[in-house]
């Protein structure tokens, strides 16, 4: 069976891959050049664990092959999967579709046979029913062709096993052969006892936005109440133990500290509260804007307060930062906390190194005049602060002692409330976290 995947940024590249995992000869599309060469390699063109592996090997095996033709690509399969970037609205909160819409107007005069367009990418409610109309209209006379939306969920660093075994499968579709199909399609992962939802387009476009605006509710919640845990000297990360152990809450997503960033959480927040207001729903858009400034908060306190840590003056203070991802296991550095809050420190005049494991490249293109360090250690040489940003691992197995023999003044702010801080404390170090004492 043949099937072709349309736009192969993160997404795109992880579903090509793992589809050809799954057995299928898929042909995937790309119109970046240089991303389409490097794909041509077998190289994928980010970071994610295990996916460079997959997709050499199916490259090799010739499995897998990208083209940035849209002709190739119609002909190729019946089962299309639209996995184009939907970012935020340049002039505005609300989410730019027009890639999904090139790519619908593009390929469906190449259809052949009986095809299903399936939507992958996050997009505002409604976008679905004005794709399937522009797909009737442009589809050749004698072919048959669908529209289904198939929500991903993906978490980068956790790509590859999110895309092969997910916790649900979502298909909006308005036809029973189009469900079926589906089903036969994505048989291999559904058969591992995965539950299926079956609904509409808006529903199924929802559920995405959904999902992670709660996700992100969650984040700014804990957030909120980690303030509220230091003017009342209380612990925020006891509390999110004691809260996580009521399943009816549980305890993911109440990591507490500088808050959520990535391609995803705040991008989509944003789309869905401008969403909301269009459809009328003004209580939901006032709730999903305050998701979104306490969020961005959470990097101005960190900033206010590693500010006081160093005695108030930031112009000429020597800060080592430790992370640049928005999270551990990805170089990705989109609307990260860290990178945000070290690229504002270095604005106001501060001697600014950062170590990431993975993220060192990217942030210097962002940042080319802040200082990078090879590792966790030499980024603290001579600094009178030390911010950790990102929970990578290696930040938490560092030699304390090591940090100890290099830095000009013992002082840590735990932006990720992950670190120990009584082992800091106990070598002489004057350890904060963010709503802890
Ligand atoms: C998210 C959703 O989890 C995923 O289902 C969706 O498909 C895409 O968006 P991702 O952006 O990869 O995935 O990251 P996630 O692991 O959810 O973390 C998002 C951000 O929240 C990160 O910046 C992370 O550091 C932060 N976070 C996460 C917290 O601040 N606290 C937590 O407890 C968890």
């Amino acid at each position: 069976m043949r099937t072709t995947t349309i736009g192969c940024g993160y997404l795109g590249t992880t579903h090509a891959a793992c589809m050809a995992e799954l057995g299928y000869d898929v042909l995937g599309l790309e119109v970046d050049p240089a991303k389409l060469e490097l794909l041509r390699q077998g190289i994928a063109p980010v970071y994610e664990p295990g996916l460079s592996e997959m997709l050499a090997r199916h490259v090799e095996s010739g499995r897998l092959r990208f083209t940035d033709s849209y002709e190739e690509a119609g002909q190729f399969g019946e089962i299309h999967f639209l996995c184009l970037g939907t970012p935020q609205a340049r002039d505005g909160l609300g989410a730019d579709t027009s890639q999904v819409e090139y790519a619908v107007t593009h390929l469906a005069p190449h259809l052949t046979g009986s095809a299903i367009l399936v939507g992958k990418s996050t997009v505002p409610v409604g976008t679905a029913e004005r794709m399937a109309d522009i797909l009737d209209f442009l589809t050749p006379e004698g072919v048959e062709s669908d529209l289904a939306w198939n929500p991903e969920f993906l978490r980068e660093a956790h790509a590859v096993d999110d895309t092969l075994r997910p916790d649900r499968i979502v298909f909006g579709v308005r036809s029973e052969t189009t469900e079926k199909r589906l089903r036969e399609f994505f048989a291999p992962v559904i058969d591992h006892g995965m539950p299926v939802v079956v609904t509409d387009y808006a529903t199924a476009e929802l559920v995405k936005v959904t999902a992670n605006s709660f996700l992100a509710t969650k984040i700014s919640f804990i957030n909120a109440v980690a303030e509220v845990c230091e003017a009342a000297g209380a612990d925020v990360v006891a509390l999110a133990d004691a809260i996580g152990y009521d399943d009816r809450i549980g305890r993911k997503m109440l990591g507490s500290g500088v808050g959520f960033g990535g391609g995803c959480l705040p991008k989509d927040l944003r789309a869905f509260q401008h969403r909301a207001g269009e459809l009328g729903v003004d209580h939901l858009m006032t709730l999903l804007g305050q998701v979104d400034a306490i969020n961005q908060h959470q990097r101005d306190r960190a900033l206010q307060i590693a500010k006081a840590m160093i005695g108030g003056r930031l112009l000429g203070a020597r800060i080592a930062v430790w992370g640049a991802a928005f999270k551990p296991g990805t170089d990705d550095v989109r609307d990260s906390p860290a990178l945000t809050i070290a690229g504002q420190l270095h604005l106001r005049g501060a001697k600014v190194t950062i170590h990431d494991p993975k993220a060192g490249a990217t942030a210097v293109e962002m940042f080319p005049t802040m200082g990078y360090a090879d590792d966790p250690v030499e980024a603290c040489r001579d600094a009178d602060l030390v911010l950790h940003m990102t929970e990578w691992p290696v930040f938490r197995e560092v030699d304390i002692d090591a940090v100890s023999a290099v830095v000009a003044r013992k002082q840590l702010l735990d932006g990720r409330n992950i670190l120990d801080l009584n082992a800091w404390r106990a070598a002489g170090w004057t350890a904060r976290g963010l709503g802890r004492h």
